[in-house]
């Protein structure tokens, strides 16, 4: 039986990669008609973004390619609280895992992991930043993203039937 599950993905700067991790992994629930079913945020390890809306590539890589509304997002850094309150925690790239990991309290998190260890196909192991990448960075970025949260989801409902 499904039961109440929430996913925190995380990246550094909260205005690239893991909004649009959040925006996928909604729509996904979505799809599926659990959008009641599950809490998603996303956040990141740095403060260099606090209260600002996704970059403007990402908001229109997600609306012209995925035809997702994610301009409401506002970024948030991270915070010692979230490894208690989200079931997943999911970091983008490794360097966000580590300082995931650095933080109090990360020891109490049930399932912190990287996005790319969920996908079931082969994907890089980290979710490259378009921020600073070319023009194909969203494509790239996007196929892990997308990879990496069907298998999250997948995951969540194998365990609702243990
Ligand atoms: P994100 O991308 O971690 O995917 O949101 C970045 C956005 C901004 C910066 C770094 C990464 N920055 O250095 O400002």
């Amino acid at each position: 039986m499904p039961h109440e599950t929430s996913v925190l993905f995380v990246c550094l700067g909260n205005i690239c990669r893991s909004p649009l991790a959040e925006g996928i992994f909604r729509s996904l629930v979505e799809a599926l008609g659990m959008p009641a079913v599950f809490t998603v945020d996303s956040a990141g390890t740095s403060r260099y973004h606090i209260g600002n809306p996704p970059h403007p590539q990402t908001q229109e890589h997600a609306r012209k390619t995925l035809g997702l509304d994610i301009s409401s997002l506002k970024a948030r850094q991270v915070r010692s609280e979230d490894f208690n309150a989200f079931d997943y925690v999911v970091a983008m790239d490794r360097e966000n895992l580590e300082d995931l990991r650095s933080l109090p309290e990360s020891h109490s998190c049930k399932n912190l992991a990287l996005l790319s260890s969920y996908a079931r196909t082969p994907v890089p192991a980290d979710v490259p930043d378009p921020y600073f990448g070319g023009d194909d960075g969203f494509g790239i970025t996007q196929r892990i993203v997308e990879q990496g949260c069907r298998g999250l989801l997948q995951t969540i409902q194998e365990t609702w039937s243990q």
